[in-house]
């Protein structure tokens, strides 16, 4: 704990580890150590941080004018996978929020993450430690593989529980819009609101809203059905000699919590395609589902079946 909080008081990086994925930490008011993000992981700087605070309080901090349903939200979501977009405190730099006047905030349930922001004084930025547009790490060996040279210590709290990255809720239009499905599932956030959030319009907000973004090397093919998955790698029998099928929609919550490992796990077992059963649209199956189209990036079409 005391050298994670001395490497990130002297601009330094820290990966750190959430319920959702682990991320590339650095104090919010250390523009070097900030800048460092960027570069270490290939990002464009016009692609904003989420910060992550300890307690509901600091909110006020880092935001301002937030909608009382906003807070209702952080109340009943925090500490969890939820982050909402606010307006932008003079509190936090224009590079933390890649120029925009709109901040994104969470408290993540990870009792070390939380005892570190406490203990360092200040909210902690991050995206997730993994290099811009590939697989996001779930552990702490996942960073090391991908970062190992280019993060001064990565802290090991075992696999993260939920496995995907927040559900982000944009509080800076009215009504509020869905930017990306994570971790909560939209379903439960319009329950606690009491009205419908729609997804969001116009020009993109997320890197997470890109076509292509969680990709690992080998090609993945989306599909409805197991039988579907059955076929689709006989047909590919005379193409490939390696072909997985990922199905584990019998499991939702298992499905997100190893849908990065086992991206990961066909890359490094060489499989050359992965076919993927996708989940209903529902619950948590939309992240799942948005995480598996977007790893399969602009592909191949689905054969006809
Ligand atoms: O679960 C998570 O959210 C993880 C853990 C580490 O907290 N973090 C994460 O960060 O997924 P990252 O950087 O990989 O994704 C953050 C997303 C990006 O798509 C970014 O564009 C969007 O949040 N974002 C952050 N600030 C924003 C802002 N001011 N306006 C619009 N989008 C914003
Ligand atoms: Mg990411």
């Amino acid at each position: 704990m005391n050298l994670a909080v001395q490497i990130l008081a002297t601009g330094g990086l820290v990966a750190i580890p959430t319920e959702t994925v682990y991320g590339l930490g650095a104090a919010i008011d250390n523009e070097i150590a900030i800048a460092k993000i960027f570069a270490v992981k290939g990002r464009p700087h016009n692609h904003p941080l989420i910060v992550h605070i300890a307690n509901i309080d600091e909110l006020q901090t880092v935001a301002v004018n937030i909608h009382r349903d906003a807070i209702k939200l952080a109340h009943a979501c925090w500490p969890g996978p939820l982050t909402l977009l606010l307006q932008r405190s003079e509190n936090v730099s224009m590079s933390v929020t890649g120029g925009r006047d709109t901040v994104a905030v969470r408290i993540p349930d990870n009792s070390f993450t939380q005892q570190l922001i406490i203990n360092l004084g200040s909210p902690i930025a991050a995206p997730s430690a993994n290099r811009f547009g590939k697989v996001s790490p779930t552990t702490a060996q996942h960073v090391c593989d991908d970062l190992q040279n280019d993060v001064e210590l990565i802290v090991d709290d075992g696999a993260s529980i939920i496995g995907v990255e927040s559900t982000i809720v944009d509080f800076s239009v009215t009504p509020p819009q869905l930017l990306r499905p994570g971790g909560i599932p939209i379903e439960d956030i319009e329950q606690i609101l009491g009205y419908t959030i729609r997804y969001a319009d116009g020009v993109s907000r997320a890197s997470g809203m890109l076509q292509n973004h969680y990709q690992p090397s080998c090609t993945v093919l989306l599909v409805h059905t197991d039988s579907e998955a059955q076929q689709l790698k006989v047909s590919l029998a005379s193409q490939y000699d390696r072909v997985r099928i990922l199905n584990r929609c019998n499991n939702l919550p298992l499905y997100a919590t190893l849908l990065y490992s086992d991206l990961r796990q066909a890359d490094s077992d060489q499989i050359q395609a992965l076919i993927a059963v996708l989940p209903e649209n529902k619950g948590l199956g939309a992240a799942i589902r948005d995480r598996l189209t977007k790893a399969a990036g602009s592909g191949p079409p689905l054969p006809a079946s």
